[in-house]
């Protein structure tokens, strides 16, 4: 009988990613095979996020249930961002779990599997260059890496002290794994970093000058790729050269993520953002025109230290002014580590729940009044996945979620559809014969 790992996945797109590797290392060097059912796991693996308070709390009550409900002689890992920045710490309040595995140090997971007690969690490790093995969720869409770590320093977040300064990946690298996803039948590559329009700024090791457009043109070269998406790109990156490739190459698919966080320039200042609330309008704008279709999503944060009622105005004049297909909204969560942590002003949690309640439900009045223009489209959608009841479900080009009647017959397919009805989140359709 082979031994079999059992894994949780919780937070961003690159914990999915990292969580892929892991599963790839095991996989292919241990002779492990998946399994979700816990009770039956040699291995529980928990991929953790640490960007909001919440979710650290529940971990500790977590990995207890895990390791009540685990079968006798299994090992319990710790892995990713709160790994990386609990380390020791974890083994201290949860003395069962086997191992703490950091979010730049995955490569690694199968030496401590074997180490009782290891923790590694070094933010200086270099896994730019590591060839991980094969292994992908996804038969239809590849998630690619594109860089490690962050060299922001937004003062709210926690990534950097968890993920470590910033490395590119090299292209060459970038390249043939995507070529080797699409030839095997993924045609749509993800590329991802914390901050993928700042490719290139540094690389370990020499390689020439380039950065994201660049890049995106050189995937775009491949010819079994037909759909390119990535996240997160950072406002202030955006220049007109990365806009005019994101409008002009078809193989980019028309949504931008554009993680705003306040309108107030004032608050952009004290989060260190780097960009004023005229430069993100004037983007968000210009990209409107350029691209007629496309659908732009954010990330905002209320009640940031010293956000007073008229900077939490300027917000939602901007959610006004650019009328976002999607909102990710959150309250501010002291971080460790982060400086916004000890800034005096800190907003009251009603406060801040009630900013979030206005934000959220403008937001969603805004996405009603679009949604009913949705109606009778027809959009090409690319098809990923089954949904029970006889359904498929797939994303059209700017990334609306369409669930029509269906089967196997239509994955990897990317097909003409009639939407016939508008939810806020996905859509109903029909193949267009
Ligand atoms: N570079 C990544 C950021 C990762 S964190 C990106 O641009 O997507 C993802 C989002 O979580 C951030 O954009 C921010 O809106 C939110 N976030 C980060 N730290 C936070 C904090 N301390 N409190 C509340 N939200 C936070
Ligand atoms: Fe965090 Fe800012 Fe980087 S939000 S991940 S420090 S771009």
């Amino acid at each position: 009988m082979g031994k079999k790992f059992y894994i949780e996945t919780l937070g961003c797109a690159m914990n999915v990613r990292d969580s892929e590797h892991m599963i790839a290392e095991l996989t292919t060097k241990e002779g492990y095979e998946p399994t979700d059912r816990l009770e039956e796991a040699d291995l529980i693996l928990i991929n953790t996020c640490s960007v909001r308070e919440k979710p650290v709390n529940k971990l500790f009550s977590e990995i207890g249930v895990f390791n009540k409900r685990k079968k006798a002689g299994a090992k319990i890992g710790v892995c990713g961002c709160t790994a990386s920045h609990l380390g020791e710490e974890i083994l201290k309040r949860a003395p069962f779990v086997d191992f703490v595995l950091g979010a730049r140090n995955v490569s690694k997971i199968t030496e401590v599997l074997h180490r009782p007690g290891a923790v590694e969690v070094d933010i200086d490790h270099d896994e730019s260059r590591y060839a991980f093995g094969e292994f992908r969720t996804s038969a239809y869409k590849a998630y690619v890496n594109i860089s490690i770590g962050c060299d922001k320093k937004c003062t709210f977040c926690i990534v950097p002290h968890t993920r470590g300064e910033e490395i590119s990946i090299p292209m060459e690298l970038i390249v043939r794994e995507a070529e080797k996803a699409a030839r095997h039948g993924a045609k749509e590559i993800f590329l991802l970093g914390q901050n993928v329009n700042n490719y290139g700024r540094r690389f370990s090791g020499e390689h020439p000058k380039t950065n994201f457009t660049e890049l995106l043109r050189a995937v775009s070269e491949i010819e079994a790729v037909e759909r390119i998406r990535f996240t997160s790109p950072h406002p202030l990156h955006m220049d007109d050269a990365f806009l005019e490739e994101f409008a002009d190459n078809p193989k980019i698919c028309k949504s931008m993520h554009m993680p705003l966080q306040s309108g107030s320039t004032r608050i952009l200042k004290a989060m260190k953002r780097g960009y004023t609330k005229e430069w993100f309008l004037d983007r968000a704008e210009k990209l409107r025109r350029m691209v007629p279709d496309v659908s732009i999503s954010t990330d905002i944060i209320v009640a940031f230290p010293g956000e007073t009622e008229e900077d939490f105005e300027e917000t939602m004049e901007v959610i006004e002014r650019v009328r976002f297909e999607q909102i990710f909204s959150f309250k501010y969560s002291p971080r460790p580590l982060t400086p916004a942590q000890s800034y005096d002003d800190q907003i009251p949690d009603d406060i801040g729940s009630a900013r979030l309640t206005r934000l959220q439900n403008r937001h969603h009045e805004i996405l009603d009044e679009m949604k009913r223009e949705r109606i009778g489209k027809v959009v090409d959608v690319y098809f990923e996945e089954l949904r029970p009841g006889g359904q498929a479900a797939g994303r059209s080009d700017n990334n609306m979620l369409v669930i029509v009647p269906g089967s196997e017959e239509l994955l990897g397919r990317t097909l003409p559809v009639r939407i016939v009805e508008a939810g806020r989140t996905s859509h109903r359709g029909e193949v267009v014969a």
